[in-house]
């Protein structure tokens, strides 16, 4: 019970990682308020969670929205603990020389702004409880290219500069932000992007569980959960000292080369010496 007493806003609570912080978050007394452009499921959410649960509809694009969420939040409980910054889609998939200007203004609205004007309008609420904790869901796309769309991946680089500032600026009050970087995570993010129905959602989860363990060192599919414990970590006393960095949480994705931790394929070595001298 980390949280219990305490008041977490998330936003993207009605599916995938933030779904599963709500749960994580409300097993350890926390009360949750969530805010989603998903009102049917939010909804939902309200009739099967219980009374630590509340659900306010909040386009994230829309900073008056976003200022809405947290001062409902406030109002509601007494006051802001946590703030989990998650909302988010994978966006437009053009290539640089294509995105129109418009589409590009899009993503940074849903993936960067919106994390911007969820620190901004949580901070005055967080600075009346005398401090508390914000996470911020970046991504590994922030680090490399070819994990995601360029204008997702540079929102999300931009999602990690801006946790470090903010944790700068807002360490007098005792406000920590940190930020968390998935890696593949089984959620409906990737049939929202292609434009899937539930039949085709379903199989790209399924094959993303197939192809796990010639994705990354960890040979199991990221859940939702995986996410929601490092959530929890951060926004914790546990984190007390931690701010303005990020947690990787991607099974190793990023570790290097498959060839770095499969023996089945070629090192460098391999690849770089004539085979007499390897
Ligand atoms: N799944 C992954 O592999 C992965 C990897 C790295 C980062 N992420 C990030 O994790 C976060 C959560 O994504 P997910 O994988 O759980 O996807 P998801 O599609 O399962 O959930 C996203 C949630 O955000 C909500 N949302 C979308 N646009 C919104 C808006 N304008 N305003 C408010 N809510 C909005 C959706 O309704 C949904 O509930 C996103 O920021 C995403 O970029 C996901």
């Amino acid at each position: 019970m980390r949280f219990a007493g305490k008041t977490v806003v998330i936003t993207g609570g009605s599916s995938g990682i933030g779904r599963g912080s709500v749960e994580l978050f409300l097993r350890e007394g926390a009360t949750v308020v969530m805010g989603d452009i998903d009102e049917a499921q939010g909804t939902a959410m309200m009739s099967s969670l219980g009374d630590s649960f509340l659900f306010k509809k909040c386009d994230v694009t829309q900073e008056s929205e976003v200022k809405a969420l947290m001062d409902f939040a406030a109002e509601q409980t007494g006051g802001i603990d946590v703030v989990f910054n998650n909302a988010g889609a994978g966006g437009p998939r053009d290539a640089i020389d294509e995105i129109s200007g418009d589409d590009w203004d899009f993503a940074m609205a849903l993936l960067l702004k919106s994390v911007a004007m969820g620190i901004r309008h949580a901070a005055p609420h967080l600075k009346k409880r005398g401090g508390g904790a914000i996470v911020n869901t970046a991504s590994v796309c922030a680090f490399q290219a070819g994990y995601g769309p360029i204008a997702y991946s540079t929102a999300k680089a931009g999602v990690l500069h801006l946790t470090k500032i903010a944790a700068a600026e807002l360490a007098q009050y005792k406000i920590r932000v940190n930020a968390i970087c998935p890696g593949f995570i089984q959620t409906n993010i990737f049939a929202a992007t292609v434009g899937a129905n539930e039949d085709e959602a379903r199989e790209i989860n399924a094959f993303l569980g197939q192809a796990a363990a010639g994705v990354q060192p960890v040979a199991r599919p990221g859940v939702p959960g995986d996410i929601a414990e490092a959530a929890a970590y951060l926004a914790s006393d546990a984190a007390g000292f931690v701010t303005g960095t990020h947690l990787l949480v991607d099974g190793g994705l990023l570790v290097g080369t498959q060839a770095s931790w499969n023996p089945e394929i070629p090192g460098m070595l391999d690849a770089i010496l004539p085979e007499h001298l390897r």
